[in-house]
């Protein structure tokens, strides 16, 4: 049976660049476009044309340059905004335009200052003149998370009747909890079935955000957006390679739906991120943090050597990292993950030289917490010059 593809919408550049520091020069962000495009991202969200002409320049030159994923620009449902993403992306081979406006009490009373029926008449006229600029229109209704769903079904019955094809039901301030997320995308996606797709950007106020995408998948969504490393406004949106592993490597759960990521593109499409932002996921981020694939403890070091999947339930080389040896040493580590490091490391040393390079190397652990192969040389060869 042939699999539903899951939509991977990347919002890196957009909401991603909304990260404390993490703002990004046009040369970057091409060069980040270009990455996402062979990573296999299905929609690139390059930016928000209006915010400043260098948002602009920005998209329109991704736009010119990607090819094989969508070219998306974000504008608020207002006439001068739209105007810019449409004619920032205009050059694109696949276009989108993605409008937005509020739709919690909360929102519309206090930010917008505006009545619901106001609201739908806002939404209507974005869509509506988005789609004189392009075909594929996608709706955001920010804050769906605090929504009435009463009221998200009334603007998005009126949007799709002016041309949106994809509902975004955004967790803008990541509250609410997965068997929440998973009952509002299942009466939402009922409810506009053969109609529209459903769309899901979860921020991960409390994290959240993966858990939340996941559940809205198996409750309808076809559509995810995300980001490279969980960048995003505070604590960021849902993380991009997250979802796709979570995905790949429950396909028990998953079976039916797949996403068109290449998986390899993973860890080289991270190291970038961090590389040109300057944020480095914390280490112990999964999948992509530098100890995800890191066992120190002597037990779990022994059972990777003897089989790996009895610690590790992702193959690093399916993300793209490229680990010949993926065992940091600490004192924790046992005599057996010593040996077959020094074997990587070229030494083959004798069961007198091992004991005795064994009981230095524990005296070193002792006072330093990892052990790189530096230090392992290091104590070898002034363990070869003693002798
Ligand atoms: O979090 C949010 O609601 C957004 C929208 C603009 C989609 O980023
Ligand atoms: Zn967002």
């Amino acid at each position: 049976m042939s699999k539903e593809i899951i939509k991977i919408f990347d919002t890196t550049l957009r909401d991603g660049e909304q990260s404390p520091g993490a703002s990004m020069n046009t040369e970057e962000k091409i060069q980040i476009a270009a990455q996402l495009e062979r990573l296999g991202v299905d929609i690139i969200e390059a930016g928000f044309a209006a915010a400043s002409p260098g948002d602009f320049d920005a998209v329109s030159k991704i736009a010119q340059r990607v090819q094989n994923s969508t070219i998306c620009s974000l504008a608020r449902a207002i006439d001068a905004d739209i105007k810019a993403a449409g004619e920032a992306i205009a050059a694109a081979k696949m276009k989108r335009i993605h409008t937005f406006i509020a739709t919690s009490p909360i929102h519309m009373q206090y930010k917008l200052k505006m009545n619901p029926d106001e609201v739908i008449r806002r939404a209507v006229r974005a869509v509506e003149y988005a789609r004189e600029f392009v075909d594929d229109v996608e709706f955001s209704c920010e804050d769906a998370g605090r929504s009435d769903i009463g009221f998200m079904k009334e603007i998005t019955d009126a949007v799709i009747n002016a041309g949106a094809s994809t509902i975004n039901l955004p967790d803008t301030v990541g509250f609410r909890l997965p068997n929440e997320i998973g009952a509002m995308v299942k009466e939402m996606s009922e409810y506009t079935k053969g109609r529209a797709i459903i769309s899901v950007h979860n921020h991960n106020d409390l994290g959240l955000g993966v858990a939340n995408s996941l559940e809205a998948i198996a409750n309808g969504a076809r559509q995810v957006e995300c980001t490279i490393n969980g960048l995003g406004e505070r604590a960021g949106n849902a993380a991009l390679e997250e979802i796709v592993m979570a995905l790949k490597t429950r396909h028990d759960i998953f079976k039916d739906y797949d996403t068109n990521i290449n998986t390899k593109e993973i860890y080289p499409t991270s190291r970038l991120i961090a590389n040109i932002t300057g944020i480095e996921p914390q280490p112990n981020k999964a999948i992509v943090g530098k100890n995800a694939f890191a066992h120190e403890s002597g037990i779990h070091q022994d059972g990777v050597l003897k089989h790996k999947e009895t610690y590790e339930i992702i193959r690093p080389e399916d993300i793209g990292l490229d680990m010949e040896d993926t065992l940091v040493l600490g004192k924790h580590s046992g005599r057996a993950a010593f040996k077959d490091k020094l074997a990587k490391l070229g030494f083959t040393l004798s069961d007198d030289e091992l004991n005795s390079a064994f009981e230095r190397f524990k005296e070193l652990a002792d006072k330093k917490k990892d052990i790189y192969d530096d230090d392992i040389r290091a104590l070898i060869t002034s363990e070869m010059t003693n002798i």
